[in-house]
């Protein structure tokens, strides 16, 4: 029985019914809607529209939806249109006459925008707590790496232009993921907001308690605007957004991970626990994991410009459109707990070749420490962009083959055998010394700061 059937004769139509009907999805807020029903009903109380025995009634009534909820026991009909329908008709199974006194003063659509926010707030912060145990992994491997003086050549262009720390490549994914945990904390104060008693659209003529009932939930406050409080979906795309950032910086790590572990880079290992087989190739180790965390960015992006398309040119106030809003909140929620958890464990596992990364680095052919040579000319007083010239002269000669690029170098009148050191293994990345560069001291620094933001940010995250 739908709670509308007042109105409309006969039941309704197959077809609408599937279409519309949407438990399906939103029952995965049941517990959301019980807690807000429970401030709703006690509200009511205060304000004097229920008996203290029918408020006492209504509770039990809800406890018991919650157990029976918590339990797996709950049986959803199936003429419960939505999970606020399934409630309401549970209660009134269970209270008898008064479960139709619980939908006083409020309307589905603020009930369902409370329900919302109150499943954002939480899984947002889950989310957040997982992004912070990848951050975990990356700080880890980062320490142990930064201990191991491990090197590899860093990219522009993808091409080798200077070697990087190992420690440093890792936490540079790792601020990205700070980021990520910024802008959820930040979502989430945003939508920390009670629409409960903003009602169909206008609020009420009955004595309704929206900032009691918000301060009862937990919310920061309630809403100021009625029509804005059921309209309001801003924090579900904001949500979106974020958790899209979020799937394109793993859609990075993913990225590096399938060219690091291919045989032509050879920087990392999978563990076998975290890479798949061929069904076909009996040799094959794949990076599936990787690939999916990659592949995932473009629901998510999808997700992101489709609320965003369903919201815009909306009239004020409730439009069924918003319903739409739940499937792609839920799913990217899912979405990046699963790639966050996989690539956490990857990453973990995963073997990084040392010897491989710095037989890249320090290769002839990468010339790590060309713009080396230039700054020691710069030191020695010469125009950068005249050394610049020097420099690119001597790799053009050493790569066509007129003698190494140390013979060159110590040939040369400007530079000499002084700075054949220069070119020694390692030798360019110990002198990456500027604040926040790739160097040993620089990123011991930045080790010691990440590691000071991820306890703010486990703080900010109560995990
Ligand atoms: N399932 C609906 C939604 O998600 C609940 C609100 C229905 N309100 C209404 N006036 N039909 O938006």
């Amino acid at each position: 029985m739908t709670l509308w059937a007042g109105r409309l004769e006969g039941g309704p139509a197959e077809a609408l019914w599937a279409f519309t009907a949407s438990l399906d999805v939103d029952r995965r807020m049941a517990a959301d809607d019980v807690a807000g029903s429970r401030a709703h009903v006690r509200g009511l109380a205060r304000g004097g529209l229920l008996s203290p025995a029918d408020e006492a009634a209504l509770l039990a009534a809800l406890d018991t939806v919650a157990a029976e909820l918590a339990a797996g026991s709950f049986v959803f009909a199936a003429t419960d249109e939505d999970v606020h329908t399934a409630v309401e008709r549970r209660v009134t199974e269970l209270a008898g006459p008064v479960g139709g006194r619980l939908h006083t003063g409020r309307s589905r659509n603020d009930q369902v925008a409370t329900d919302l926010r109150l499943w954002a707030k939480r899984e947002l912060t889950g989310v957040g707590r997982r992004a912070l145990a990848l951050q975990e992994v990356l700080l880890q491997r980062a320490a142990a790496a930064l201990e191991d003086g491990t090197y590899v050549p860093g990219y522009t262009h993808l091409q080798r232009a200077q070697p990087v720390l190992l420690a440093h490549h890792l936490l540079a994914h790792g601020w990205a993921l700070a980021r990520d945990v910024d802008r959820l904390v930040d979502t989430r104060r945003r939508l920390d907001v009670s629409p409960l008693g903003a009602g169909a659209l206008a609020g009420s003529s009955l004595p309704l308690d929206p900032v009691g009932t918000a301060a009862d939930l937990g919310f920061a406050g309630a809403f100021d605007n009625s029509l804005d409080a059921v309209s309001d979906r801003d924090f579900v795309a904001e949500a979106l957004f974020d958790l899209a950032l979020l799937g394109v910086h793993l859609s990075r790590i993913g990225e590096e991970v399938v060219l690091w572990s291919s045989a032509e880079f050879g920087f990392l290992r999978l563990d076998d626990a975290w890479a798949t087989g061929s069904s076909m190739l009996p040799q094959k180790k794949n990076p599936d994991v990787a690939e999916l965390a990659r592949g995932k960015a473009g629901r998510l992006i999808g997700h992101l410009t489709g609320i965003l398309v369903t919201l815009k040119g909306l009239p004020l106030a409730y439009n069924r459109d918003l319903q739409e809003d739940k499937e792609p909140l839920f799913d990217a929620v899912d979405q990046v707990n699963l790639a966050l958890a996989a690539l956490a464990g990857l990453l973990a596992t995963a073997t990084f070749d040392a010897v491989r990364m710095a037989a890249a680095a320090d290769a002839p052919e990468s010339a790590a420490a060309a713009v080396d040579l230039a700054e020691w000319l710069v030191a020695a007083g010469m125009p950068f962009r005249d050394a610049h010239h020097v420099v690119a002269g001597l790799v053009r000669d050493a790569g066509a083959g007129r003698g190494t690029l140390a013979e060159l170098v110590a040939a040369h009148p400007d530079l000499g055998p002084e700075a054949v050191p220069l070119l020694e293994p390692g030798a360019a990345v110990r002198r990456r010394t500027t604040a926040g560069g790739a160097g040993p001291a620089p990123v011991a620094a930045q080790l010691a700061h990440f590691g000071d933001r991820l306890t703010l940010d486990r703080g900010r995250l109560g995990g």
